[in-house]
């Protein structure tokens, strides 16, 4: 995962390409670089992160530039493997997010034309190959270029020879076209532009767009113009701001209950009794459901299995639940089922194998995402926003609840159609959902229980966590979140499942953190810790 951004207009670049990437540097930070043109490209590159590149950078005038911070795949950390990657006469320069697959056979290709590489990176032949296409036209270059490359790339690139134009393309990995006033700018994420536009177009895969300072077009692989949907981005860039918190996570955690509130609003209507969407997904909810499917990945998937629970519970029709990665490949074809997927930022590329798969199979299918204009949002027949504010945390958090509080309402929705929840349920239901932003909030109010308690395992090797009933799918989540944040061994089980063997792996120094609630597993609960504790 690379940060992309490109800028366009009246303003000097260097600062808008360095906000920027600080923006982005939570999308890896090992290496960092900028070009910028001014008559000449002038690039600069660094290891670490960006502040090791701010610190470092001279000051270069122009108005139009790219900038990268790189996470890296292909090749060392080292300043010539750093973006922007460059063509020999130094005269075009790339970013590049993505892999591709044929590198080694371009690579070749270009080395018996006489190509010399400087990096070990698959991004270098992209340079060189818009240096080989390029005769007089850049839009030229970049359309035989792309043609040539297999893979997932987002990918942004100058040239001096045409130093009034960026051009963006993309396969299989996001970029997003910020129009502005007099300026325009590109992005792998929304929170690179936010500071000055939040009028956005999401490019799709084979496309390309042509980024002048004032005005921005759409092309097809086959350079054919494309007219493209502007979307408006309800995110302010004060949502893509740490608001005094130490990092983005932690802010994330504490705007849980806003998050819920947002997600609550104009859904619920407990005087009517009623659970609403849009008329789309209305729509969709009306026709018969036989079988759910439920498709994400990460916590997505968690959210998920969550929801398994819940619409079973709920509504009596069988759902399975899919990792994304493995849907798109082993699922068996099943047109009569509705096909929900979770994904936060709408772009997770396994997600969106799915869906497409599941489409493609003649299935209904339903997004739910945090990101309005997402790819997945224009795959699905229609999509429920989770209405979270942006996510930069990356491990989720906020969107990991309120993908639950969806899945949630959607169950009371399809339970409420089928008449499996009676009015008086659904009406105390709807009341007591109105008191969960409140109640998130008072358990986040014990952070200082909460502090004690992780310092108190914050040194152990492994760590189990333990749920029965929706609280099993919670457990393999804590057990995740550990495993992605506290780099400590960390497994999720089904409390009654503990006999089965994994309580070999038990010893008085592994923390067990038991998911009881009262439910109707209560005491079952209450006899597993017993029989931890005996151990
Ligand atoms: C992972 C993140 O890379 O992607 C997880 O670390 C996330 O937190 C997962 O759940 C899936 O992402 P998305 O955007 O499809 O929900």
């Amino acid at each position: 995962m690379c940060g992309i951004i490109g800028y366009n207009g009246y303003r000097n670049a260097q600062p808008v390409i360095l906000d920027g990437l600080k923006r982005l540097e939570y999308r890896g930070y090992d290496s960092a670089g900028i070009g910028i043109i001014n008559k000449k490209l002038q690039v600069h590159k660094q290891v670490g992160d960006i502040s090791r590149l701010i610190d470092s950078i001279p000051s270069f005038t122009g108005t139009i530039g790219i900038g990268h911070t790189r996470w890296a795949t292909h090749g060392k950390v080292t300043e010539t493997n750093a973006h922007p990657q460059l063509n020999t006469s130094k005269t075009i320069a790339i970013v590049h997010n993505g892999i591709i697959d044929n590198f080694l056979e371009l690579k070749n290709h270009l080395q018996q034309k006489g190509y010399v590489f400087q990096s070990q990176t698959d991004s270098e032949i992209i340079a060189h190959l818009i240096d080989e296409h390029y005769h007089k036209d850049f839009q030229d270059a970049i359309l035989k270029t792309i043609r040539q490359l297999r893979g997932s790339y987002a990918i942004v690139a100058i040239s001096q020879k045409d130093p009034d134009t960026i051009i963006a393309a993309r396969n299989e990995s996001p970029l997003v076209i910020g129009i502005g006033d007099n300026e325009n700018l590109v992005a792998s994420d929304i929170p690179a532009l936010l500071k000055y536009t939040n009028r956005v177009i999401y490019l799709d895969d084979g496309e390309i767009c042509i980024l002048k300072k004032k005005s921005v077009t759409i092309l097809d692989s086959a350079g054919t113009q494309k007219q493209k949907e502007t979307h408006l981005v309800t995110w302010d860039v004060r949502d893509a701001e740490k608001a005094g918190y130490p990092h983005f996570m932690l802010k994330e955690i504490h705007e849980q209950p806003h998050a819920l509130t947002q997600g609550l609003v104009g859904r619920i209507s407990e005087i009517n009794r009623t659970v609403s969407f849009h008329e789309k997904i209305e729509r969709l909810l009306r026709k018969p459901i036989q079988k759910i499917h439920l498709i994400a990945c990460g916590t997505s998937f968690y959210a998920c299995y969550i929801g398994k629970y819940l619409f079973e519970q709920l509504t009596n029709i069988p759902v399975q639940i899919d990792l994304a990665s493995e849907y798109r490949y082993f699922s068996p074809k099943q047109p009569d089922a509705f096909v929900i997927a979770v994904t936060q930022s709408g772009e997770t590329l396994d997600t969106l194998g799915a869906l497409r798969t599941a489409k493609k199979t003649g299935c209904q299918t339903l997004v739910i995402t945090n990101v309005i204009g997402s790819t997945a949002t224009r795959i699905a027949n229609a999509y429920l926003l989770t209405q979270s504010g942006p996510e930069i945390g990356v491990a989720a958090t906020k969107t990991f609840t309120s993908q639950i509080l969806m899945l949630y309402l959607l169950a009371l929705k399809i339970a409420s159609n089928q008449q499996t929840i009676s009015s008086d349920d659904l009406y105390h239901t709807l009341i007591e959902l109105r008191e969960l932003p409140r109640e998130v909030r008072q358990i986040l109010h014990q952070t200082e229980e909460i502090k004690t308690l992780a310092h108190n395992i914050s040194n152990s090797t492994s760590l189990f966590y333990i749920g029965r009933g929706i609280n099993y799918p919670l457990a393999l989540e804590g057990a995740l979140k550990i495993k992605e944040i506290s780099y400590i061994h960390a497994e999720g089980f089904a409390a009654g499942e503990l006999k089965h063997g994994p309580f070999a792996l038990l010893s008085p120094e592994t923390p067990v953190i038991a998911i009881a609630t009262h439910d109707k597993i209560f005491d079952k609960m209450l006899a597993n810790i017993g029989e931890i504790k005996a151990r």
